[in-house]
């Protein structure tokens, strides 16, 4: 955290914004007032007219405990630990949680489906890997602990967050549960000609999308796929599931092939939409998807089609342009007599020329074809929100150790006319990473309705309280105001278990309940009776169980 922060500043900040939101429900203009300005986006808040305080907190200083540290007067629940039954089928929550998004049932803060990613397994799952061969039954665990878990989660009468596992709606999805693949790639010989893909798995972050469903992002897909013999090219898809409906599911091929961090999802001034997303790999893009055809809120789920027939662009951040990644673009730049390889591109003209012959070999080869029409290599980039606020693009570059980029930063994209839509764009860092700032390897992002950032950060377990990342202790989540006078100031608010990352975090509509994941505690262990974490300290239990905790004690302003 920023050791030069004290309290009385810290909570002057927070006074600020209660002002702000004081003067806003007198009409004076207010954060609520350019909300309604700017275009709609699917952050959790788009549809609900909170505009809570979320924020007062005492921050908390690094840690290197075992355990979940959270400020003074607020407590967390584990609603869900990895391999807890979730349903009447005895179907398990799977392992390495990330992504969060929480669905009220019946317009309720307090019960609700929560739909969280499962990214990777690890030793507590499948022991120990001899000679980096899986067995066949560590194969099939390795399928069915990633992908998704649908738990629906309730808060009791004495204030404690719980899985029901009566639901009805509670399932798993996982390396086994059938997709249907729309889009350019649908059927195409880069797909080997499939129409429906076999699973998903390490599913990371996601996003919301406009009519209720989830959008889920195979980032490090390749070795689950090369290990269980399952083609390569059926993922590093967006995949989209309605958390009230088990047979809608969908790999939407329109929005590119790569190590798919999230989604950010939001609405062009002319009504189409926009899905901004992160490839989290060093030296890669970020992208944005425009839909062909407008938004109707009528429609409800049927807009999903808007996700199968669009324009994918890729940011070029010198110029401050969205670049179109089709295969026009492609031919265009590989026919050039003077073409020249760009950065990141090793393959021959006459073989590239080969590769790309279509749409879909483009979207299947994404990274490279991005490339090739001047996407900007960038520094992991993980994380994309939209600020509720002014339209605003947050995204979190996480490090880049090969042009020492070592604590990463947050960059904030302006679009030009403040339309979604924009072809051109603007940027800023908004916040670096370093011992100035308290926090290093921005992840994941979410936004309160206070304008403030919640950022949690993914320090390499390998790293961790070593060299240059010694400060910092273990991973943590941070607040960052986006507005006032301590925008852009870091204050720490949770400090992860040992060998974790804090991931998805995701607050309930009225702001009273973070969702927040624990991921991988314990992940350097390399025997099972003397693991580094034991996190969440079931009695009897030596294993490190990564979940979903429900953090409560927010306080209206
Ligand atoms: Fe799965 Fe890029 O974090
Ligand atoms: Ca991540
Ligand atoms: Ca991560």
């Amino acid at each position: 955290m920023n050791q030069s922060m004290d309290r009385k500043t810290f909570l002057s900040y927070l006074g600020t914004g209660a002002a702000a939101l004081a003067a806003a429900s007198a009409g004076l203009g207010t954060l609520e007032g350019k909300a309604s300005a700017a275009s709609p986006t699917a952050d959790h808040l788009f549809g609900f007219k909170t505009n809570k305080v979320s924020g007062y907190f005492d921050p908390i200083q690094p840690s290197k405990e075992d355990n979940l540290i959270i400020p003074r007067n607020f407590k967390y629940d584990v609603v869900a630990a990895f391999d807890d039954v979730i349903n009447q089928a005895g179907e398990k929550f799977g392992q390495g949680a990330d992504y969060n998004a929480y669905f009220p049932i019946n317009g309720s803060s307090t019960r609700g489906l929560l739909v969280t990613n499962h990214e990777y397994t690890n030793i507590f799952l499948l022991g120990p890997i001899v000679d980096g061969k899986m067995t066949p039954d560590q194969i099939q665990k390795d399928l069915y602990y990633q992908g998704m878990s649908v738990i629906e989660v309730y808060r009791d009468e004495k204030g404690t967050w719980k899985m029901d596992t009566s639901s009805k709606y509670s399932r798993r999805i996982n390396g086994f549960t059938k997709f249907d693949i729309t889009g350019p790639a649908k059927g195409s010989p880069a797909l080997y000609n499939a129409t429906a893909a076999q699973g998903t798995f390490a599913n990371c972050s996601g996003g919301v999308t406009l009519w209720n469903t989830v959008l889920s992002c195979e980032e490090n897909y390749a070795d689950t796929a090369a290990t269980a013999k399952l083609p390569d090219t059926h993922y590093g898809w967006v995949v989209e599931i309605d958390p009230f409906e088990h047979s809608f599911r969908k790999k939407h091929t329109a929005l590119g092939r790569f190590n798919h961090e999230n989604t950010a999802m939001g609405m062009t001034a002319d009504g189409r939409v926009v899905v901004y997303m992160g490839d989290d790999k060093k030296d890669a893009c970020i992208y944005k998807f425009i839909s062909k055809g407008k938004y109707n809120k009528a429609r409800g789920r049927a807009n999903s089609a808007l996700l199968e027939d669009g324009t994918l662009y890729v940011a070029n951040l010198k110029s401050g342009r969205w670049v179109p990644v089709t295969i026009g673009e492609v031919t265009r730049v590989l026919s050039n007599d003077n073409f020249k390889n760009p950065y990141g591109v090793s393959a021959k003209k006459e073989d590239l020329q080969k590769k790309f012959k279509s749409q879909a070999d483009v979207v299947a080869f994404c990274h490279e074809a991005a490339l090739l029409v001047g996407g900007t290599p960038t520094d992991r980039p993980e994380d994309i929100e939209i600020s509720p606020f002014d339209n605003t693009v947050f995204i979190c570059h996480t490090n880049n150790d090969t042009h020492g980029n070592i604590h990463g930063h947050i960059t904030r994209i302006f679009e030009s006319g403040n339309d979604l839509g924009a072809l051109e764009f603007d940027f800023e860092i908004f916040a670096a990473g370093g011992r100035q700032s308290g926090f290093s390897s921005p992840d994941n992002l979410a936004f309160d309705s206070n304008g403030n950032l919640w950022v949690v950060t993914d320090i390499s377990t390998s790293s961790h309280n070593k060299g240059v990342y010694k400060t910092f202790m273990n991973n943590g989540l941070f607040v960052i105001p986006t507005n006032g006078p301590g925008k852009g100031a870091a204050m720490q608010f949770a400090s992860a278990p040992i060998d974790s990352e804090l991931t998805g975090p995701y607050f309930t509509p009225d702001e009273q309940t973070l969702f927040l994941s624990v991921q991988h505690p314990g992940e350097m262990t390399t025997d099972l009776n003397n693991p580094t974490s034991t996190w969440p300290h079931r009695p009897g239990d030596k294993k490190a169980r990564c979940g979903v905790v429900a953090i409560s004690g927010f306080k209206l302003g």
